[in-house]
């Protein structure tokens, strides 16, 4: 079954064709990150209007780098939330568009479980039941898939997101957007041990996340240098921040694990592609004796083909969405509709 997948939730306009949900024929991404860079972040509107004006293009791309016609596709995949609701909409009403005029199947996908499901295009072997921690922009998630269809979410930020938090401190430091491959770039140069940010584990036995006092801790930092008129050494802030961040992730990830038993885990989203936080993650499930599975970089971030995967499981499983589906901004993960 060849599916055409879209995905339009944030500032990446991108279509691909994924075969019987594990194999990647073409996954084309167009990302709008120059355009939203002067702003800081990503500008809802713009992305709405550059997802129009793009998405017609990428899909003639996607047909023509795989060698297929619009006949050879069997069904349209999508994102329709959680995201932004101007950007999932152009997604969304290009899939019904297309899977009205094809006579074909509209299948809706929830974004995070799209995340969820680039493992199942790097590794074919790949079943569940695993835990997986997805972090990304909007999401830090610990969720149990328990089969295609069914995740328990186990923990979650309370406040925000590792990528949100990634985001901002880049901001502070003057190393742009998106932060997390700018901080990632500059840790590499620093010294991880110069500040010791707090870590929040919250409740032992909890597996929920915080990152709102941690990034607090490093804009006091920076103000209290400034006042003292003391020289900043952007390096080590970027270094010793993203080594709290990732402390935390990984001692979760794993005690959640351990408490349900669990010898599978992957990782999945935009900031599993962080390079301290694989090789952290890689070092401790060696030393519990847990499989450790994560995608390619370009699998992390936002792509269709992730989209494209999840939007099998969904059809076999589930069939087709209705042509009435909508744009949820806040869609709750596991909700079928
Ligand atoms: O999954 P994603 O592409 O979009 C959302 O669904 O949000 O994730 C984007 C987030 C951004 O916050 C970005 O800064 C972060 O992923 N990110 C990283 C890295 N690459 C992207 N965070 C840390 N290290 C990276 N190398
Ligand atoms: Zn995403």
């Amino acid at each position: 079954m060849k599916i055409m997948s879209i995905e339009t939730s944030c500032d990446e306009t991108s279509v691909a064709i994924v075969e019987d949900g594990r194999k990647i024929i073409t996954n084309r991404i167009y990302s709008q990150i120059d355009i939203h860079q002067k702003y800081g972040g990503v500008v809802p509107e713009i992305a709405s209007r550059n997802h129009v004006i793009k998405l017609p293009y990428i899909i003639d791309e996607a047909l023509e780098e795989s060698g297929l016609s619009l006949g050879d596709i069997d069904a349209i995949g999508v994102a329709n939330g959680p995201g932004l609701v101007g950007a999932l909409l152009i997604g969304l009403s290009t899939a019904k568009a297309m899977a009205y005029s094809l006579d074909i199947p509209l299948i809706g996908v929830h974004h995070i479980e799209g995340h969820i499901a680039a493992n199942f295009l790097q590794y074919p072997e790949l079943e569940p039941p695993f835990l997986t921690l997805v972090v990304s922009g909007g999401h830090s998630h610990l969720v149990l898939v328990k089969d295609y269809q069914t995740f328990e979410v186990l923990g979650k930020t309370r406040d925000d997101a590792a990528g949100e938090a990634f985001d901002k401190v880049s901001r502070v430091l003057g190393l742009g957007y998106p932060g997390g491959p700018a901080i990632d770039e500059a840790s590499k140069k620093g010294n991880a041990s110069a500040i010791d940010f707090p870590r929040a584990f919250l409740d032992k036995d909890r597996f929920d996340f915080s990152f709102s006092g941690l990034k607090s801790s490093v804009l006091n930092y920076l103000n209290r240098k400034k006042m003292k008129d003391e020289v900043i050494n952007v390096n080590d802030v970027a270094a010793s921040f993203q080594m709290a961040v990732v402390e935390v992730l990984v001692a979760k990830t794993i005690a959640c694990a351990k408490s349900i038993n669990m010898k599978t885990i992957c990782i999945a989203g935009g900031v599993s592609s962080n390079s301290l936080l694989r090789e952290k993650m890689t070092e401790a499930a060696a030393t519990e004796g847990l499989a450790l599975y994560f995608p390619a970089p370009i699998l992390c971030t936002d792509n269709a083909a992730m989209i494209g995967s999840m939007a099998y499981y969904n059809y076999i499983n589930g069939g087709a969405s209705d042509l009435s589906l909508n744009a949820i901004p806040g869609l709750k993960i596991g909700t079928r509709i």
